[in-house]
């Protein structure tokens, strides 16, 4: 069972094709980033222009990649929501035409979901990938952390989940985008704030953690905190602009800042997990989005969790066709219900 997996939702054209669930065949992306970086964050016209530009050769590529042609492919699957509205179109229409002019099946996917699968891939041919050694048991304990999407989920099998949680206002990632604004590093904000940590002290800015219900999070509260505690260092009140913060930052107090905030943002996520962990004992846990690429919620979650936790490949925990097609791979194997490639519509504000 072949299954060619599409992914459009922001600004990553991403394709591949997955063997059963596990086996990564042929994986390409075209990112228009470096289109975005001048703006400090994506600009949805720009992303939906770079994708029709490079879909049909990024699904070429992969194609010839995994020494697949269309007689091989058993199935399409396209992510068809969250995401930016003029993206996901350029993904869904194309894979609703192929999948009419191919006669495959068309299996609807939802990104934040499709991110939790990259776990289920365990072979490739492909050079480069360090994948999991096998997949997760049931039920599991999810958690997913990307810059639009941070959730804590229990899936009891395949498509039978209960989200315990989720932010109730900005994600994780977005918080470590906007904080890497104010501090004037660059876009995505993850990477460059994780990097300027590590010459920080964790400890040194006071920064709360949001008191939430349950298994929820909060993320705008800690960030208006970073602003105030970064305007106070430089001895200015609270209407001092967060555009002209980082010209007055030293880099020691920008290093301290990027610290005590990440340290602040990634415990707010594991005392979730760890609590959840208490009360349902999942026998294994994963982690998706590419938040799960931070190095400092890998080192909190191995002290707060006393199960090891097989992180996917980096390249595949930020959006990837991968996620997509393993996924699909699943619908198509446990027959769940396709989707009508003559009307499957976007849903921008899908949630999971
Ligand atoms: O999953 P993803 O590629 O896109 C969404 O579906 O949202 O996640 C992108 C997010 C961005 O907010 C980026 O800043 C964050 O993941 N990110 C990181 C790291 N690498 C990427 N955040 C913290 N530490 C990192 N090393
Ligand atoms: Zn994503």
């Amino acid at each position: 069972m072949k299954i060619l997996g599409i992914e459009t939702s922001c600004d990553e054209t991403a394709v591949a094709v997955v063997e059963d669930g596990h086996r990564l065949l042929g994986n390409a992306l075209a990112t228009s980033i470096d289109l975005h970086v001048k703006y400090g964050g994506v600009v949805p016209e720009i992303a939906a222009r770079s994708h029709i530009e490079v879909i049909l050769p990024v699904i070429n590529q992969v194609l010839t990649e995994a020494k697949s042609g269309w007689d091989d492919i058993d199935g399409i699957a396209v992510t068809y929501g969250a995401g930016l509205a003029g993206s996901l179109l350029i993904g869904v229409m194309t894979a609703r035409t192929l999948a009419i002019a191919h006669q495959k099946p068309l299996y609807g996917i939802n990104h934040v979901e499709g991110h939790v699968y990259t776990n289920f891939l365990t072979d490739t041919p492909l050079p480069g990938f360090k994948l999991r050694a096998s997949q997760p048991e049931f039920p599991m304990l999810a958690i997913i952390v990307s810059g639009g999407h941070s959730q804590l989920a229990l899936f009891r099998d395949h498509s039978d989940y209960t989200i315990l949680g989720r932010t109730q206002d900005d994600a994780i990632g977005e918080a470590f985008d906007k904080v890497a604004k104010m501090l004037g590093l660059p876009y995505p904000g993850g990477p460059s704030i994780a990097k300027t940590a590590e010459n920080g002290d964790p400890t040194s800015v006071k920064l709360p953690k949001a008191r939430m219900n349950k298994y929820d999070f909060s993320f705008s509260g800690l960030k208006t905190a970073v602003l105030r505690q970064a305007q106070a260092l430089i001895g200015k009140s609270y209407d001092f602009p967060s555009t002209k913060l980082s010209e007055r930052l030293s880099d020691v107090q920008k290093a301290d800042i990027a610290a005590s905030f990440q340290r602040v943002a990634v415990e707010t996520i594991v005392d979730k997990a760890k609590q959840a962990f208490d009360e349902f004992s999942p026998k294994s846990v994963v982690i998706a989005g590419g938040v799960a690429a931070n190095q400092e919620l890998r080192r909190q979650l191995a002290e707060a969790i006393p199960l090891p936790i097989d992180y996917p490949d980096p390249k595949l925990c930020t959006d990837n066709g991968a996620m997509i097609a393993a996924l699909g791979c699943f619908k198509a194997q446990l027959n769940q219900p396709t989707a009508d490639p003559y009307s499957l519509e976007i849903q921008p504000n899908l949630s999971m």
